[in-house]
């Protein structure tokens, strides 16, 4: 997710049960590769495990450059974006907007498994319109020019992020082809997780926004998945130190300005259930100083820890969304 699961938030995930992370989107045109911004979404210093890395573009030619290039960096499978939204993406007829264009699609697949010899994977959504949910044919294609792995957003383009996630799509696409289908869209507790597993069939899960602020959910989701029991909340004490960990290594990654402005919105995820009120929030969003952002974290769990432990962390990990 751009602007979301940056090195830091990726290490976490992986660290608290996540199978697989994957990079925020890079643009295919060379010209942006050299920007602050793009090099830091390319660092993968120190990451364990597979290191996928997702492209976005819609020129064939660039999209196999791009993917060559990010090879080169370390990536050991490539991912093809044709699920994004964003206005930004879509005036270039690159992410979802792809999807009204299936030879295109076509074209930029072949290009781009032509070009690296690592497994090259895709994200669709499950048409551009509610009208015209092509995710069928797109799964296809994919599958016939060599993508081996393809995840599926329960909603169309045009949904953009309204509504609730439809697992029939997902279903009928897992059961029309042969390479592994990932389930995506509102799976945010452990028990969604499940029924979205059974009723696709998929033969994983996505989770996005589930992650944000609580990144235990994928070891919640790995508990219930092998043993049917619900897994105890994290411990007041590990979410203060989950949460202080990450946001020293957000201000670690991108230097004292911007880490403290990424963390903002870090922690503006963890305690939105338990800050209701934003009152520490809006305290804690005018500091500048990394460190004082640690300070004023820690004062704010020391304090907590003088109150009810179960309604905080209940209040925590039970996010609304
Ligand atoms: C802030 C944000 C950034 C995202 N960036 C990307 C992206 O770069 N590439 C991508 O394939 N999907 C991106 N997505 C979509 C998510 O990967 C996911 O498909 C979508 O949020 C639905 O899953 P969820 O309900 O688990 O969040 C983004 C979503 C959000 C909210």
């Amino acid at each position: 997710m751009a602007g979301v699961t940056d090195r830091p938030f990726r290490q976490l995930c992986k660290r608290l049960g996540a199978g697989l992370v994957v990079s925020e989107m890079l643009s295919s045109n060379p010209r942006v590769w050299d920007t602050e911004k793009s090099k830091q979404r390319m660092d993968h210093e120190g990451e364990e495990g597979v290191r996928s890395v997702q492209i976005a573009g819609s020129d064939p030619e660039l999209m196999a450059q791009a993917a060559q290039f990010n090879v080169a960096n370390g990536a050991q499978i490539v991912d093809i974006n044709m699920g994004c939204p964003a206005k930004k993406v879509n005036k270039k007829l690159a992410g979802s907007a792809l999807l009204q264009d299936p030879p295109l699609v076509e074209k930029i697949i072949q290009a781009v498994v032509k070009a690296v010899n690592v497994p090259v994977t895709l994200k669709i959504r499950t048409g551009w319109n509610v009208e015209n949910r092509n995710g069928l044919l797109i799964a296809q294609i994919a599958q016939d020019n060599g993508i081996q792995s393809l995840a599926v957003h329960g909603r169309t383009k045009a949904c953009m992020y309204k509504g609730n996630a439809e697992y029939d799509t997902i279903k009928a696409i897992k059961q029309a082809v042969s390479i592994p289908v990932v389930a995506n869209g509102d799976i945010t507790s452990a028990q969604k997780a499940k029924h979205v597993l059974e009723y696709t069939g998929a033969d994983a899960l996505m989770i996005g926004r589930g992650a944000q602020g609580h990144p235990w959910i994928f070891r919640e989701i790995l508990h219930y998945l092998q043993t049917g029991q619900v897994l105890a909340a994290p411990s007041i004490d590990e979410v203060s130190s989950v949460l202080l960990e990450h946001v020293a290594n957000v201000h670690q990654f991108y230097g004292g300005i911007k880490g403290c402005r990424i963390a903002r919105k870090h922690v503006g995820w963890y305690l939105a259930e338990h800050d209701q009120q934003k009152l520490f929030r809006i305290k804690f969003n005018a500091i500048e100083d990394a460190g004082q952002q640690l300070d004023e974290l820690t004062m704010y769990f020391d304090k907590l820890a003088g109150e009810p432990v179960l309604s905080f962390v209940t209040e925590l990990v039970s996010p609304a969304a």
